[in-house]
């Protein structure tokens, strides 16, 4: 018998899952948890929805669990196609978009990456420095070159767009460019429109390959039709208004977010093609794709989703369900600034209030980092990110008052 993978080594765990379990097994009263890209409520428990527990209640004991198709519920990427793109957008698209149900975001941006690997076979990706942590991994497993460009400047706490922009100057027609589309994780730091405006003139410009990484669509803000702006912009430039020659572009959106329905896997691609062409040929590829990776997307979560968007109702309830996750986490921001700053703290901290999203990039170095771990047994990325949804009034103090500690004693 070959001996080849009998003796490969070890491969170092998942830093986030890693972590994830070493938190589990601290037995300290005190442990705080800001890891997980998972919401929390004021107790620090998961929450359930209140539109989800009703659209499970209404979903009959009796529904079989009959296979889906291989590219899903029809119903279900109707939904997800109008939440991203708008309803009049998918309208005038007609045949130039086609969608799948994918295994929620991850899922939809593997199919994306084989996909275009394949078909449109571009000489790099592009991918943002830092991002979220699978997008390289992802892209890694496709062969092709990955090339990072500059996001985010610790300097200024903002978005690098000289530098960003500079590095998406040298890419090639049908080069892909990995964007995320609204609370950028892991920074909390989103292009502005007017940034975004020369993002698009770039990519539009060069026939670049957009993929909108679309995690946090009514999570960021409240606001689902405003945390789509960027993706409807880069439509209405690159496809609506734009030339039959442009590559195209796509969205892998996920439902774990805005849905908290993380574990049940739903989410979907969505690949734009130049108006008046048929995407319908690459729809069919991408169903072959996935009838060899898994057969059929999960069920029961993309009858959820559906129950919801469906209904005036329980729509109207998730976006109330929306507003409570998106308002908590401002409040905790607001929150964790001002007792840094009341426990004078060294340093700016208003950068805490201005990001958004789900994640504060600290500025914590890998030091303070370890010893916020180690020890007061709150736990982060060594990154210095850190998941504002672990935040409660229960433990903020604690955590504001172990943050001054590791900054005031000056290592980084
Ligand atoms: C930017 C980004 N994209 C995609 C995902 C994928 O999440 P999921 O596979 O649970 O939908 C995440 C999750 O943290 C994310 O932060």
């Amino acid at each position: 018998m070959s001996d080849r993978y009998l003796n490969l080594p070890v491969a170092p765990a998942d830093t986030a899952f890693g972590l994830m379990a070493e938190y589990d097994a601290d037995p300290h009263p005190n442990k705080v948890s800001l890891i997980a890209g998972a919401y929390r409520d004021e107790d620090g428990r998961p929450w359930v929805l209140p539109s989800v527990k009703e659209a499970k209640a209404r979903l009959s004991p009796d529904q079989n669990h009959e296979y889906l198709g291989i590219a899903g519920s029809p119903a279900l990427i109707k939904l997800a196609q109008s939440l991203t793109f708008g309803s009049d957008i998918v309208t005038a698209l007609d045949e130039s978009i086609a969608s799948i149900q994918t295994v929620s975001g991850t899922g939809a941006n593997h199919m994306a990456a084989h996909f275009l690997a394949r078909h449109l076979r571009p000489s790099q990706v592009f991918i943002p420095l830092p991002t979220w942590i699978n997008h390289k991994s992802i892209w890694a497993t496709t062969g092709v070159p990955i090339q990072d460009y500059p996001y985010y400047d610790p300097s200024t706490r903002a978005v690098d767009l000289e530098g960003m922009l500079s590095v998406l100057e040298t890419a090639k027609p049908n080069d892909v460019v990995i964007l995320q589309a609204c609370a950028h994780n892991p920074t909390g730091v989103d292009l502005s429109q007017t940034q975004w405006t020369r993002v698009a003139e770039v990519v539009k410009r060069k026939n670049l390959f957009a993929v909108f990484d679309s995690a946090y669509q009514g999570f960021a803000t409240g606001d689902v039709d405003g945390d789509a702006w960027a993706i409807r912009y880069f439509v209405k430039q690159l496809i609506l208004d734009g030339r039959a020659d442009h590559p195209g572009l796509c969205v892998a959106q996920s439902f774990s977010k805005n849905f908290g329905l993380y574990g049940e896997r739903v989410g979907a691609l969505h690949l734009v093609v130049p108006r008046y062409l048929s995407a319908q040929g690459a729809r069919s590829e991408l169903i072959a794709l996935a009838r060899a990776e898994y057969s059929n997307p999960p069920r029961f979560g993309a009858s959820i989703v559906e129950t919801v968007l469906a209904d005036e109702n329980l729509r109207a309830q998730w976006q109330r369900d929306l507003e409570t996750m998106s308002v908590r986490i401002k409040t905790m921001r607001h929150e964790l600034r001002k007792r840094l700053e009341d426990n004078k703290t060294p340093g700016d901290w208003s950068f805490i209030d201005s990001q958004i999203g789900m994640f504060s990039y600290t500025g914590l170095g890998r030091e303070q980092v370890t010893r916020l771990r180690n020890e007061f047994h709150i736990y982060l990325l060594p990154s210095g990110r850190a998941s504002i949804c672990g935040l409660n009034e229960g433990n903020i103090e604690y955590v504001a008052s172990a943050i001054r500690e590791v900054v005031d004693s000056g290592h980084n």
